[in-house]
């Protein structure tokens, strides 16, 4: 395939923004700067533009560390959405694989697979997701019992599931919770069934991937093979 042609299908871009592009010199094939779009690429061509691989377009697959203040949908008018941390092409092609509150921080995953994401988020397939939270009032000694037995939510008809705590720190009333639904404001209505509320809340895992402590609040990375895989 022509050069040019590869940016087109790989930004989405017009074949006079590929051109324009291309005289930039922010496009290199194989490690060095290339400006002909008539170029013939091989399989074995290295595209990048910026740096950046551009075989990576295609299905993507991210890690977001989400600050609080950003919601994961479109702008709300108040806040931004989480996509503003985002600096890659086709970006309308992205969607969040499950959402967090506007105040929650942590784990979200973003991909252009809705394959892959119906598995995370369709309560057929039960995905475990871990949170840390921080109470306002101390930890009960029968939270745990209650978390495992289900908890009756405002306006739901049926119980949550079996859910999983973990004290972390009772002096700061910190905990992990692991449930394997994701019902609406879920681990805050949980709380507040409980007769307590929650401070703070921040996503750690969900199924198998785990937010890569690596990454600072609004830094994001695509992920590995085995943590695409494991969702499967
Ligand atoms: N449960 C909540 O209450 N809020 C979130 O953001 C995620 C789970």
């Amino acid at each position: 395939m022509r050069l040019d042609k590869f940016l087109c299908d790989a930004l989405g871009i017009t074949r006079k923004e590929a051109t324009k592009l291309l005289k930039s010199g922010e496009v290199t094939v194989d490690g060095v700067a290339s400006k002909s779009g008539a170029l013939k690429l091989t399989e074995a061509n290295q595209v990048a533009w910026q740096e950046r691989p551009l075989s990576q377009v295609g299905p993507r697959y991210i890690m977001l560390n989400k600050p609080a203040g950003f919601v994961c949908s479109h702008e709300d008018g108040f806040n931004h959405t989480a996509f503003v941390l985002l600096d890659e092409p086709k970006m309308q092609d992205l969607h969040f694989a499950g959402r967090l509150d506007v105040d929650t921080t942590g784990l979200v995953l973003i991909t252009d697979d809705g394959q892959w994401s119906h598995r995370i988020t369709s309560p057929k397939h039960k995905c475990d997701k871990t949170y840390r939270v921080w109470l306002a009032d101390s930890i009960g000694d029968d939270y745990a019992e209650q978390l495992t037995q289900g908890i009756q939510l405002r306006n739901e008809r049926e119980l949550t599931l079996p859910a999983h705590m973990e004290v972390v720190d009772a002096s700061n009333n910190e905990l992990l919770l692991t449930i394997h639904e994701g019902k609406y404001h879920q681990v805050k209505r949980m709380f507040a069934a409980l007769g307590n509320k929650v401070e703070q809340l921040h996503r750690e895992r969900v199924g198998a991937i785990v937010l890569d402590e690596a990454l600072e609040p609004g830094d994001y990375r695509y992920l590995t093979a085995d943590e695409i895989a494991s969702v499967w």
